[in-house]
Parts: structure tokens; sequence; C-alpha cells
């Protein structure tokens, strides 16, 4: 099939190129003019793993291209995804300024003799948007179109997304227009994967529903490793033991700083939103926020309790970006622990695997914050090491090596990456979320 895709964000470009891959003909289009010239000359603008060959396989094959024109897009698209960003206002409310802009713009550039399109929503929308949609079509298309308007929520994670997108748990979309539903049938075919289809409010509301509710299972955990802690009790057996009940399941039961990254802070208040606006105060969600932002305060707390006074002091932060294996900082919980302990006058040096580039372009640091040659040069000196995101790295690092860097050797968690015990018995202090704290073997205190 013949499909476009507008907006080549993380969503629209990796959900185009892996459309490509199980043999649709793909345009993508995006009004930056420099990164449809990036992605022309064959680069990809973000770090995403397997997405910079999947993008150069498949335009070889022809099946993929790029274009700054939206008319190009609705001429050779039956089906026309919108991929746009739809940032969040100061009140929480999602911002849909570039949904209608490019309803409109395809709206402009629909002709009778096209046929009958589908155009579909796959940002994160709030629902009844795709109401809003088909007005806006309607309204500003000439007379004779024919089309029809779908959802189609994306539940991609940043790190793993080309995985998700070409083996997904399921895929949800939803229409009130039949003709529509089974143009997305066909589209999705190829795929081998559990299908919802529902009607077009549902589909909406199932993104911000998925999303809220991975949130609080986070800060569901988050507020019981409070509870470990003032018990003596182990949240990771606590977490464990949790998950092995099949109806709960362990993912997305891991405690920490919390969660941050482009979607869930962003979803989460949208859907405080959204159900306010229609009528219902969703104060659960309201506590999933709350317990979210203080977990940092409490982390911060611990660190001051052991270093007193953090101006001046010497601290190592390993991990910048919201999650492992990606270069996303957005809302990242590791950059505003970096820029609180900045602003307490700590003399932060950072280390990230693939963070640094975007840290320095969108982490508003300045020059405040210092990166490290590597993983180990930023800890030289250092009283003590932050840990703020899960990279595989971090939880493999060479202990030995660590300790004979840092000038007191005293570890703060923030990911319950290592081995409390492990870490003791190598004569560092070390402190987590929702375990006891560990102190070095008497033997090797001060060693
Ligand atoms: C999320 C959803 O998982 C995905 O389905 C949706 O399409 C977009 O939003 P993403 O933001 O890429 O994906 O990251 P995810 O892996 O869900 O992690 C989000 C945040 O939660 C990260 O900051 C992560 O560190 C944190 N997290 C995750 C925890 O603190 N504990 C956990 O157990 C899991």
């Amino acid at each position: 099939m013949k499909l476009s895709i507008i907006g080549t964000g993380y969503v629209g470009l990796t959900t185009g190129a892996c459309f490509a891959e199980v043999g649709h003909e793909v345009t993508c289009v995006d009004n930056n003019v420099e990164k449809v010239q990036m992605l022309l000359d064959g680069k990809v603008p973000i770090y995403e793993p397997g997405l910079a060959e999947l993008v150069a396989k498949n335009v070889t094959a022809g099946r993929l291209k790029f274009t700054t024109s939206t008319a190009e897009g609705v001429r050779d698209g039956d089906v026309i995804f919108i991929a746009v960003p739809t940032p969040p206002q100061e009140d929480g409310s999602v911002d849909l300024s570039f949904i209608e802009k490019v309803a409109r713009e395809i709206a402009e550039s629909l002709k009778p003799e096209y046929g009958y399109r589908v155009i579909v929503d796959k940002s994160t929308v709030p629902v009844k948007t795709g109401q809003k949609v088909g007005d806006t079509v309607r309204r500003y298309a000439p007379a004779g179109v024919e089309f029809g308007v779908a959802s189609n929520p994306e539940f991609l994670r940043e790190g793993c997304a080309v995985e998700d997108l070409l083996k997904p748990d399921r895929i949800v979309f939803g229409s009130n227009d039949e003709r529509a539903l089974a143009l997305m049938r066909r589209l999705y075919d190829p795929f081998n994967a559990p299908i919802l289809v529902t009607d077009i409010e549902s589909a909406e509301l199932i993104k911000h529903a998925a999303n809220s509710f991975l949130a609080l299972k986070i800060s569901y955990i988050n507020a019981v490793a409070r509870i470990c802690e003032k018990s003596g009790g182990d949240i990771e057996k606590v977490a464990e033991g949790i998950g092995m009940d099949k109806r709960i399941g362990r993912s997305f039961l891991n405690a920490g700083l919390g969660y941050g990254g482009s979607c869930f802070p962003k979803d989460v208040k949208a859907f405080i939103a959204i159900s306010e606006s229609l009528g219902y105060p969703f104060d659960l969600l309201k506590q999933v926020e709350h317990i979210n932002a203080s977990q940092l305060d409490l982390f911060l707390d611990k660190v001051r309790e052991k270093l007193w006074v953090l101006r001046e002091k010497k601290i190592a932060l390993w991990g910048l970006t919201f999650k492992q294996n990606t270069d996303d900082v957005r809302e990242s919980v590791a950059i505003k622990l970096a820029q609180r302990m900045i602003a307490e006058g700590a003399d932060v040096t950072a280390w990230d695997p693939q963070g640094v580039t975007t840290a320095r372009r969108f982490g508003n640091l300045g020059d405040s914050l210092t990166y490290g040659e590597d993983m180990y040069a930023c800890l030289d000196g250092a009283d003590a090491l932050i840990i703020a995101t899960e990279w595989p790295e971090f939880a493999n690092a060479d202990l030995n090596e660590l300790k004979s860097r840092m000038r007191s050797p005293l570890i703060f968690d923030g990911r319950n990456l290592l081995d409390p015990q492990t870490v003791a018995a190598q004569g560092i202090e070390y402190y987590s979320v929702g375990r006891a704290a560990h102190l070095p073997e008497p033997a090797s205190v001060g060693s």
C-alpha cells in the first residue's frame, strides 16, 4: 500500500521506516528543510538502535522517501498519518496547533481525483481530536473529496522503538468509518500482531489511559519504596513478590528517581486536564504526579544527609538521558538532579553513553556542568557518585577502578542498579532507593 507520514520525529520516522520494512511505499514529510536534507543525505537525526540501518535499507529499496511538501505526501499516500508534536501548555492541556495546521494543509492539498483517503492521527491527542480533524478537513478541502478519519495511537518505547513497531504487543486503531477501518486492517496485515479495532474516541483514550497507568505503577512502587526505607524492607524483593502475581506483572515496578521523558510527564498532565475539562477531577493521577516529583527531593535529602553541604563538593553524575538506550534528555530526572545540585554550588562532572551532546544542546545547563572524558574519568577526586539513569554499563561498572579514582568511596544509586552487598564488600558506602543503606565492612573502612 501507499502511505504518507507528516512529521519525522521519533514516532513519525520510526513508523515510516517500519511500514517500509514490511513492504509498503512510504513518503515521509517534514517542514524542517534541514532535517529532510539530512535524511536525503542518508543521515538519521536521532539515536535509536537499528533505525539508521532500517532507513538506509528501505531508501535503497525505493520504499522510503523524504520530502518537505505536504501536497506530495497527500498525492502519494492513500493513508496519511499525522505524527507532529502535541506539546503541553502551561496549564497541562495539550497544544493542538500543529495538528490543526497539518489538518488544514492536508485539506488544501486533497483533490477529488485522488479518490478516498484516510487521515490517521498517530500523535498522542486528547479524546475528540479526531472529530475536530474531520471538521477541519471538511471545512478547508475542495468540494467532492472523499476521506475518513482514524485514530491509531503509538505505543513504542524510545530505545527499542524499532522492535516495538515491528513486533508489537497490540495494534489499536479506531474510526467511525468502515472504509477507513478496512484500509487500516490491510495496512497492518503484514505485522501479524493482535489488532483491536474500536470507535475513534476509545482509541484516543487508550493511549492516555495506558501511559497514565504505567506512570501510576511507577509512582506506586516508589511510594512502597518509602515504606521499605522506613521499615527495613527491601523494595527489590517486594517488587519481585508483587510482580509474580500475573495480574500485576513485574514490569514498570522499578523504584528509583521516578519517570521522565517526552511521554509520561506530558501524558499524565494531559489526562488530568482532559478529565477536568470533561467534569471529572482525576485526583488519583494528581497523586501520581506528586509522588513522582517528590522522588527527586527525597533522593537529594539523602545526598545532603551524607555530604552535609553540597557547595564545592565534587560530584560525579552517571547518566543524563531520561532512560537507557536513548540520547533523549527531555524531562530527564538526571538533568533536573544536575540542575538542583549545581544551584546548590556543587561541582558536577557528568557522563552518559549517548546523552552528552543532547545535554549540551538541550539541558539548559550552560557551562555549569562539566562533562567527563569517559565513565571513569569523571570520578577523579569525586566526593560522591550519583547514578541517575539505568544504563547497563553502570550496572556492570568495575568497582575497583571506581573506588581507586574517587576521593571518598560513596555511591548514591538512584536506579538500584548495583548489588548493595557486592558494593559494600568493596569498601564502598552505598545508598539506593527503598533498600537499607549498606556500609563497608568495618575492616575496609578508610582503606
Ligand atoms: C513510554 C511508554 O512505555 C510507551 O509505550 C509510549 O508509547 C511512550 O511512553 P518511553 O517514554 O520511551 O515510553 O519510556 P519508558 O521505557 O516507558 O520509561 C519512561 C520513564 O519511566 C523513564 O524515565 C524510566 O526511567 C522510568 N521508569 C520506567 C521507572 O522509573 N521505573 C520503571 O519500572 C519503568
